[in-house]
């Protein structure tokens, strides 16, 4: 089950390059491609771009899923070129900077998904046309994926600042300093489990202290607690088992989007596996700021939370919707055939009835 999440996320990577003029982070591409850029939710639709191609089937798993040597050869990390694009995510600008995905930094959903699974060993849970693989887990379930990396939201980022301060994609100093400081309180020097659920509840109080636009909902709710863990299932080289990453390896990552020299991938698939552990070592419920102030956290019992993830679901449905009342021909076609996708994987969380847009269920032998 803790592979849902990272298949939700790549679900969304899917389902997003088709929303090439949807979506902000998309805002540069054609064709179905992508830019690591993302900008979630803050810019206008560019509508100028040249509508995508036929969305692929999201590629399945490799054969090989163990450990190996990633940072090698074949795979060098080259410096940042001008023109190149890199984003918030430390994990995609480093498969961007070692040639896992094309170094310019555009790549189709299909390239993403296979670079995260070859250079970090992330499973391959994109629900294509399966049936569930299980109950849901009891609450506080893990949740993330599509919601991890928040498609829209990501406010109390590790190392990247909140929007409202002017830049939320570019590695921050002082964060980072913070991430040090913290992991050496809690976790020896090592960012681990323990720091990840400390430091995730103290960067909301942060910004429920300084950002008077804070929010904390939906898809960035569940982002917020999902990348905590990630770094812990990812960065860490695939020959340790203790789950402690080291601050030279976690900067490695986090501002140079570089392998650390000799880095060996997860010994096993993996998603956002902890996150329940972060959230429930100091939970906090969505909500946001409110009228503008700081320090007016106000609940928002109507948001996506880790008991209701098919409400993150619905809230990029209902996003899609507002976007595109009408959709006709290849569009229309095409947002079935993702929301189908995204559709399939969000079931797995919850039982509760899917919103099913654009009579999505009828059209399903269309597409
Ligand atoms: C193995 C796979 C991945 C790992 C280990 C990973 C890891 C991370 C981590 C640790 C962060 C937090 C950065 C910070 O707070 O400083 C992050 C942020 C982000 N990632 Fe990824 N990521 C993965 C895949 C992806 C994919 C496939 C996408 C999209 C196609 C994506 C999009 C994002 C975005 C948009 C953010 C910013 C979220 C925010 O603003 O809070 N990531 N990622
Ligand atoms: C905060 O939100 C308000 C109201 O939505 C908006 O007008 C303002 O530009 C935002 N401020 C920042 C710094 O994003
Ligand atoms: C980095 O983050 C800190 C803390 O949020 C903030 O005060 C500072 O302005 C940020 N620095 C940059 C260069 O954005």
């Amino acid at each position: 089950m803790l592979s849902k999440p990272l298949a939700l996320l790549l679900l969304w990577s899917t389902f997003g390059a088709t929303l090439s003029f949807a979506f902000p982070s998309l805002s540069g591409v054609a064709d179905g491609f992508q830019d690591l850029s993302a900008r979630w939710g803050k810019d206008k639709p560019n509508h100028d771009v040249r509508l995508v191609q036929n969305p692929p089937t999201p590629p399945g798993p490799p054969r090989y899923t163990g450990t190996k040597l990633v940072n090698d050869r074949q795979h060098p990390w080259k410096p940042v070129k001008a023109g190149d694009i890199r984003g918030p995510c430390p994990a995609l600008n480093t498969l961007a900077n070692h040639g896992y995905i094309p170094r310019n930094g555009v790549a189709s959903p299909s390239e993403i998904v296979n670079a995260v699974q070859e250079g970090l060993n992330s499973n391959n849970n994109i629900g294509l046309k399966t049936r569930r693989t299980g109950p849901s887990p009891p609450p506080p379930a893990e949740a993330g994926g599509l919601n991890v990396h928040g498609t829209f939201e990501g406010d109390a980022s590790l190392t990247r600042g909140d929007a409202s301060f002017g830049d939320n994609h570019n590695f921050n100093q002082t964060l980072f300093n913070k991430f040090t400081d913290f992991s050496n309180r809690y976790g020896g020097g090592f960012y681990d489990i323990t720091v990840a659920g400390e430091l995730r509840y103290s960067l909301i109080q942060d910004s429920i202290s300084t950002n008077p636009n804070f929010t904390l909902k939906n898809i960035g709710y569940i982002v917020a607690y999902s990348i905590s863990a990630l770094p812990i299932n990812f960065f860490v080289d695939g020959r340790r088992t203790d789950g402690k990453l080291s601050i030279p390896d976690a900067r490695s990552f986090f501002k140079y989007g570089k392998f650390p020299r000799d880095f060996y991938r997860a010994a096993q698939p993996v998603a956002n596996e902890g996150t329940d552990k972060v959230f429930l070592a100091h939970p906090v419920m969505p909500g946001g700021n409110a009228d503008g102030k700081v320090n007016n956290y106000v609940l928002d019992p109507t948001s996506a939370d880790f008991n209701n993830v098919c409400r993150a679901y619905e809230s990029v449905v209902a996003q899609v919707q507002e976007l595109y009342p009408n959709p006709t021909g290849l569009l229309r076609k095409n947002l079935i055939k993702n929301l189908q996708y995204l559709y399939i994987g969000a079931q797995d969380y919850d039982s509760l009835n899917l919103v099913v847009p654009f009579d999505l269920l009828s059209s399903l032998d269309t597409v």
